[in-house]
């Protein structure tokens, strides 16, 4: 018999126990013995949480208990947790997290840590879909030329309804923490901070890139309003937030950002909270993983499968998916300066005579082309300009945006979305 203890038994921690009792009678048989959850830590002992096991709060009576087989991680934060999966690793007990956020800034401390010991962690990356499996496992005799995946559940449920039904943006936020998609503090969802998290965590497993998230460029969707989604509307776009990972020879984009992406592309069709990753390796071509990112089920869905893999072989493939580094050249960060895309811009401007000549000068100036260009008329004798680029490399569009800011016709920071 395997016996497992849960820290923080919240959401997913009681699905997981619910998961492995209720469907004992197939995890058994995959496992080939008995799963039980023994004990679980919570912050509030007095809430009744109708489970049948043993509740406390105090984390040593589950990191000192023998009988534990498992660890399941499920507190949240960083520093933390990380003291406690480290201390269950030196104790040599197996871990199981889905705490992407840990691993984002302390995956390869922990791989060292762990060495022989299982550490699993597939939820922490889209919930229930086994991506993690999938990459490290599936698709190991590859080398992937990119990962671009929509991974928060909340920023497509809110771009979705905002695209599907013009609701607002501050309602729709609110809907979605509501129905438990977003986490505690919601700017990690709609500023990209979250989607950061599981793309660093996939591109460690892709590339053995060693990067933090304040390396790489994070934006969210918070600036994103209905002029850009009628844009998008009228010239066949949706609107996506998207983590991007892109092998170009030596170096990895690695980015977050919301994107236009043409409406008949697989991945413009994964709305509402869903996710939906695309991996193209360079033998396999492109694959396309789709399923529910959030919720208690099926993120203790990818939990569960983790506790049975390792009660099946004590042992699991190395942590991210590499015995020992690469031959040849090894991959670096490609600074995202260097980024080249075509880009989507709205500027507010004046709309008097020769404000677009002005405007068109200094595209020109900065080298970038104007793919095409709509007007839509604002209050105050002003107008929203909505023009897309051909590829034009970010330092240029960047220049340019903080050069247009500083001009007398132009009244707001111009938004700026990339195409893909
Ligand atoms: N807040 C996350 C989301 C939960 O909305 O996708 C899963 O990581």
């Amino acid at each position: 018999m395997i016996k497992v203890g849960i820290i923080g038994v919240g959401t997913v921690g009681t699905s997981v126990v619910n998961i492995l009792k209720k469907s004992a009678d197939v995890i058994s048989a995959r496992a080939g013995c008995n799963i039980v959850v023994k004990s679980g830590v919570v912050k509030n002992i007095a809430k009744d949480r109708g489970l049948d096991i043993t509740i406390t709060d105090n984390v040593d009576d589950i990191l000192n208990d023998k009988e534990i087989d498992i660890v399941v991680e499920l507190m949240g934060g960083v520093e933390e947790p990380f003291k406690v999966v480290k201390y269950a690793l030196e104790s040599g007990k197996a871990v199981v997290t889905a705490n992407k956020a840990l691993l984002a800034y302390h995956r390869y401390e922990l791989q060292e840590i762990a060495k022989d010991i299982a550490f699993e962690f597939e939820a922490s990356v889209a919930g229930g879909i086994p991506i993690i499996n999938a990459l490290r496992d599936g698709l190991s005799a590859n080398h992937i030329e990119s990962i671009t995946g929509i991974m928060n559940g909340t920023c497509n449920y809110m771009m979705t309804k905002m695209t599907n039904e013009g609701v607002a943006y501050d309602v729709i936020l609110k809907e979605a923490q509501d129905l438990g998609y977003a986490e505690a503090d919601p700017t990690f969802d709609v500023g990209g901070y979250d989607t950061a998290h599981k793309l660093l965590i996939l591109a460690s497993i892709a590339y053995g890139i060693d990067t933090k998230p304040e390396d790489i460029l994070i934006e969210g969707i918070e600036n994103i309003t209905q002029d850009d989604i009628a844009f998008a509307k009228e010239f066949g776009y949706a609107i996506k937030l998207l983590g991007i990972a892109k092998k170009d020879k030596s170096e990895v984009e690695l980015r977050v950002h919301a994107c236009l992406i043409k409406q008949d592309k697989m991945i413009a069709k994964i709305d509402g909270v869903m996710n939906g990753i695309s991996v193209v390796g360079d033998k396999v071509g492109e694959t396309l993983y789709y399923g529910p990112g959030a919720g208690g089920d099926a993120t203790a869905s990818a939990v569960v499968a983790n506790i049975i893999d390792i009660a099946r072989s004590g042992k699991s493939t190395p942590m991210l998916g590499f015995n020992r580094p690469m031959e040849g050249d090894t991959l670096t960060l490609k600074p995202s300066e260097d980024i080249e895309s075509k880009y989507y811009l709205r500027i507010n401007v004046s709309d008097k005579t020769g404000v677009l000549a002005k405007l068109t000068k200094i595209f020109e100036t900065h080298n970038i082309s104007i793919e095409t260009i709509l007007q839509r008329p604002s209050e105050n004798e002003r107008a929203n300009l909505l023009i897309s680029t051909h590829i034009a490399v970010e330092k240029d569009i960047q220049a340019m945006i903080s050069e247009l800011e500083t001009l007398d016709f132009v009244h707001t920071k111009p938004m700026m979305i990339r195409v893909v």
